[in-house]
């Protein structure tokens, strides 16, 4: 990315960040303290997540999500500052998401973001949501680039070779549903609630995965792209035959829709392997990581340390608060720029849509995700 101006790189100093994070549904603030490439501590990471206001939608309304995010700001911004027992006047900066996500979530984190450098005098920070998932693994292993990253969350389903901070690659993009979208649709469509992919995860758990075969979109292709939309349709005219579901069957539904899922990934992230590999060079350390909100499903992730072994990539996953949206990764993000010397002016605007590679072609579909 090229948006932030240089100041003066830091590289070498400790930095204290807070970070904002309120692009979707979690309203979340952290403090990082940075003391160099791959140290970063947590002193604080207060997340308060909205499920319950958007429970009875069964989604994200994003209204309701902006003027929740609003009203908990500045308790949830002071209760990260008080739980890492640091004052406005520690900071070396205070950065939050700037995007991609829902606008009026971006604007109430920017806004208070931007209120505090100003009052403090401190400097701003704009993070791309995608970038501060990107790096997580530099907070919590210490894990510096080049890596292959899984991004799987409710907005987003990409492979990205990460090259460093502001330096992203995709290799891969869903061409239609993300792969947390069709988690959750799976599970409205069975009568499961919000969030799904927990719910769905459960009922697989006691499912028979063989009883439906599913198809596997996009398996073998040469690209290393996504599609989860005609896995989703096929899944709800299995359903629909079997009108009304018995236990049985939606734990079978669950366990077939989780094998294909698993067999799409495992098979899209062996061809990004390849792409990786040339990119970078042979001789190049192999790391895989996966972050966003999918990667605690355990089946899953058990299939990529499968192919990973397989391979010879080390498999790296944050635990689930940090691969789920919080502030501390803003936070390290925010640091990581700063570090460069990067920041942000005051008039930085909201960007719901922001990819981490600009220089990506899109990839063809019916409803491309940046
Ligand atoms: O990264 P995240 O917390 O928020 C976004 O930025 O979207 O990801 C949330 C997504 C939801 O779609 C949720 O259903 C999915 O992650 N998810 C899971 C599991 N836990 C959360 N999907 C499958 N299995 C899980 N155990
Ligand atoms: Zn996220």
């Amino acid at each position: 990315m090229t948006t932030g101006s240089n100041t003066s790189p830091s590289a070498d100093r400790p930095l204290l960040v807070l970070g904002i994070e309120s692009s979707c549904d979690e309203t979340a603030a952290g403090i990082v303290r940075r003391s160099g490439a791959g140290q970063g501590v947590i002193l604080s990471n207060v997340v308060r997540s909205q499920w319950e206001e958007h429970r009875a939608y069964g989604g994200v309304v994003p209204e309701i999500a902006a003027r929740a995010h609003a009203e908990c700001l500045d308790e949830i911004t002071g209760a990260a500052l008080a739980g890492a027992g640091v004052a406005l006047s520690d900071l070396d900066a205070v950065a939050a998401t700037a995007g991609p996500g829902l606008n009026g979530g971006l604007v109430a984190g920017l806004v208070t973001a931007k209120a505090l450098a100003l009052a403090n005098a401190k400097p701003f920070i704009a993070v791309n949501h995608l970038e501060a998932h990107a790096l997580t693994v530099g907070l919590t292993e210490g894990l510096v680039p080049p890596y292959l990253l899984l991004l799987v969350s409710g907005g987003h389903t990409q492979l990205l070779l990460v090259r460093g901070t502001g330096r992203y690659e995709r290799l891969g993009t869903t061409i239609d549903d993300a792969l947390g979208e069709a988690f959750d649709k799976t599970a409205k469509l069975l009568g499961l609630g919000f969030p799904g992919g927990p719910a769905v995860e459960r009922w697989a758990l006691a499912g028979n995965a063989a009883r439906f075969d599913l198809p596997r979109p996009l398996l073998g292709r040469d690209d290393a792209h996504f599609s989860f939309a005609g896995l989703k349709t096929a899944l709800r005219h299995r359903a629909a035959a079997l009108e009304p579901l018995a236990e049985r069957d939606v734990a079978d539904l669950c366990a077939a829709f989780e094998a294909a899922v698993c067999d799409c990934v495992a098979d899209r992230v062996t061809r990004a392997m390849a792409i990786f590999e040339e990119r970078v060079g042979r001789d190049v350390a192999r790391h895989l990581v996966i972050a966003g909100g999918v990667a605690a499903n355990k089946r899953l992730r058990s299939a990529l340390e499968t192919l990973s072994a397989a391979h010879g990539y080390g498999l790296h996953v944050p635990p689930a608060a940090l691969c789920t949206d919080n502030g501390a990764m803003i936070a390290w993000a925010g640091a990581e720029r700063l570090a460069l010397g990067l920041t942000d002016p005051l008039d930085f605007a909201a960007k719901p849509r922001w990819p981490l590679d600009v220089n990506a072609p899109p990839a063809a579909g019916a409803g491309v995700k940046a």
